[in-house]
């Protein structure tokens, strides 16, 4: 019979690689920690209403990539395909943001998106996403832009350039006048675009910013840039951020070209960008949302935040360091059912001091249990054979040297053993996991 295989880009994450992303992770929650970010937890399907309105109908995401169906009840429902609109439903529905006051939450979890497979790129993939509401002040899109700098600094991850640039306001005066300009730009160049795009020049110019199509790409390479569009007081928002990121020492460039790929977007938007990864190279992208939240019914407040790919991270950073991977504190070796019950009690007396000991089930030779247990990483083996039991010395084995001591060993009492393993060896329990 033929086995079952997972679907196409959908991928498990295999011990060798869950590594990666427990560190990535702890680094994550410990950045939100320092930046006072709270996490919170939402549903991995929603209404597709959602998506449509916050994301935008001319976007990609919701005309080709969304997984949508109707539930029994013959309900439109979507797989998440990104985080923010869950985040901001959550919002609104929950009351979380009193007013005037700062929110700050972080979500990690998987969206979905019916893109073509390809290196960096998923059906599945995992975010870390960063949202923050209820603040105006331009220093905080500065807080979250360095708040991303500093979880990268920490993850050890190099060769990331951040993009950044302003979307503008609905002022009259800012984006609608942009997309005037832009508009008569491109219906100079209706010909050369796809057939998509000469559909979105009408709706939504700015998307054809973004099309990903080469003859699209090449039609807008002398497009006007916003910046020379926008109003004063997003210009001087704009500033604000860049001295505030300036200041803290973190290097960027100004692209005018960055349009981001949802249309809920205002003012700052920003990529992190990394050459090594090839054609997907987009690390984590994000930017102000400031009508979001009232267009999905809720109070007028500011929003913005950004998400991290975290596979992309992941195979940036497999390419630039090796992982180290944790290994036992000791294995226990032993030779038939008597030294075999000892050992037994031994490695559960270790693990319950917070000790990672493995048992060696099979009473192989000593050759073999000391070869598996090197396998393994064991830095200490004890060894219990018949000989040891009866002289009541067991055999501690320091398998990065090579050197064997003794350590007098009590069979009726694992504690007084254990306590003597623990001197020799000088192994201590690991630290409480810190909760956050
Ligand atoms: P996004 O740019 O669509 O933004 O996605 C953010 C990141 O998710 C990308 O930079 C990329 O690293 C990763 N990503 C996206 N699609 C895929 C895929 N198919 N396979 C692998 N990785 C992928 C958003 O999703 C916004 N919600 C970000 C945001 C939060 N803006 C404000 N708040």
């Amino acid at each position: 019979m033929s086995s079952i295989k997972a679907i196409r880009g959908f991928k498990d994450i295999l011990p060798d690689e869950v590594g990666w992303w427990q560190e990535v992770e702890r680094a994550a929650r410990r950045v939100c920690r320092l930046f006072g970010f709270r996490e919170i937890r939402i549903p991995v399907v929603e209404r597709t209403e959602l998506f449509a309105r916050s994301i935008g109908q001319d976007t990609d995401i919701v005309e080709k990539e969304m997984y949508t169906f109707p539930d029994r009840n013959n309900e439109s429902l979507t797989l998440r395909p990104e985080a923010t609109a869950g985040i901001v439903r959550s919002v609104i529905e929950n009351n979380l943001a009193a007013a005037g006051r700062p929110l700050k939450l972080y979500f990690i979890g998987p969206m979905f998106r019916y893109e073509r497979p390809q290196k960096g790129r998923q059906r599945q993939f995992h975010q870390f996403n960063i949202e923050a509401f209820n603040v105006a002040d331009p220093h905080i899109d500065a807080e979250i832009i360095l708040l991303l700098a500093q979880f990268l600094d920490r993850v050890g991850v190099e060769g990331v350039e951040f993009n950044i640039n302003s979307l503008g306001c609905q002022a009259l005066d800012c984006r609608p006048k942009f997309k005037k300009n832009l508009q008569d730009f491109l219906r100079a160049r209706q010909e050369q675009l796809c057939p998509d795009c000469r559909r979105r020049l009408e709706i939504n110019p700015l998307r054809v910013l973004d099309c990903k199509v080469d003859r699209c790409q090449d039609a807008v390479k002398d497009a006007p840039g916003i910046l020379d569009f926008m109003c004063g007081d997003c210009r001087e928002h704009f500033d604000v951020v860049l001295k505030a990121i300036e200041q803290a020492g973190v290097k960027f460039t100004v692209n005018p070209r960055l349009v981001r790929g949802l249309d809920y977007y205002t003012r700052t938007t920003f990529e992190a960008l990394a050459g090594e990864l090839g054609a997907q190279n987009a690390v984590a992208g994000g930017g102000r949302y400031d009508g979001l939240v009232k267009a999905l019914g809720g109070p007028d407040i500011p929003g913005l935040g950004f998400a991290v790919g975290l596979e992309r991270l992941i195979m940036l950073l497999s390419q630039q360091k090796t992982l180290d991977m944790s290994t036992p504190a000791l294995s226990a070796a032993a030779f038939d059912q008597t030294t075999a019950s000892i050992g037994f009690k031994v490695v559960q007396e270790m693990r319950s001091r917070g000790v990672w000991a493995e048992m060696e089930y099979e009473h192989a030779s000593l050759k073999s249990q000391l070869r598996r247990a090197n396998k393994l990483g064991s830095k200490w083996v004890v060894i219990l054979g018949p000989e040891e039991l009866n002289n009541h010395e067991a055999l501690l084995r320091d398998m990065t040297t090579g050197e064997q001591k003794k350590v007098p060993f009590f069979p009726e009492d694992t504690r007084a053993t254990v306590n003597n393993i623990v001197q020799v060896t000088g192994i201590i329990g690991d630290e409480e996991d810190q909760v956050d």
